[in-house]
């Protein structure tokens, strides 16, 4: 099956969103992935609410909002009014986890969870059959274009046999330094949805770069 592919918007050219919103329109990406970075949880500060509106009235592909924020509970309604359709947080910033998927679900949202490089995925047994999706960090959050971690293929691996074990649908999603080097062996590894952010906006044609994701076949 052809991956899922999730451009990060947060490669984009900030003063032409919209243009850029139009640009993944005309693609084959499946999602737009929204980085949202609070500079408590990460070191760094992206955007918020009103620029993930402003995404959201221009963009004809589902918003994929990645959460890297301290006490997300207290703005998943605002991210889902906003026009979230899946919804992120992070393992590290969530002490009741579990009650944190609930209340993702009760706004009819996709529900995820990121986890950091340094996380082993057997944290998620418990809860692995209320996760849609596992994002996979392969860099640590808080930046574009940084460098793949190598490890990242074992835990998917493990990830994806855990997955299977509970008989479990959820999605592997990968995020950072994702190009069309390693996404092959990230498919083989399990991978479902590839997020690239400055692999495509940094090509000289992103929508073709799309294409080339997408078009990755399983060998
Ligand atoms: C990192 C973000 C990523 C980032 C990916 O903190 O969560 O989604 O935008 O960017 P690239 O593909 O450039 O590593
Ligand atoms: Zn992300």
């Amino acid at each position: 099956m052809a991956p899922l592919i999730a451009p990060s918007i947060l490669a984009a050219d900030f003063a032409n969103l919209q243009r850029e919103v139009e640009m993944l329109n005309s693609s084959a990406a499946d999602y737009i992935h929204v980085d949202i970075m609070d500079g408590v949880f990460v070191p760094n500060i992206s955007f918020g609410i009103p620029v993930t509106e402003a995404i959201q009235r221009h963009a004809k592909k589902p918003l994929d909002v990645h959460l890297m924020i301290e006490n997300p509970d207290n703005y998943l309604e605002d991210f889902r009014k906003a026009g979230a359709e899946v919804i992120s947080v992070h393992y590290e910033a969530c002490t009741h986890l579990h009650r944190t998927l609930q209340a993702i679900h009760s706004l009819g949202a996709k529900a995820g969870v990121a986890i950091n490089p340094h996380t082993p995925v057997e944290l998620l047994s418990d809860v692995i059959q209320d996760i849609d999706q596992v994002i996979v960090m392969s860099v640590n959050p808080g930046f574009g274009g940084q460098k793949f971690i190598e490890n990242t293929y074992s835990k998917v691996a493990r990830l994806k046999d855990l997955i299977l074990a509970k008989g479990s649908n959820t999605k592997i999603e990968i995020d950072g330094g994702v190009n069309l080097n390693n996404a092959p062996k990230l498919l083989a590894a399990g991978a479902d949805i590839l997020v690239a952010g400055s692999f495509v906006f940094n090509s000289p044609d992103p929508v073709l770069t799309i294409h080339q994701l997408k078009s990755i076949e399983l060998v």
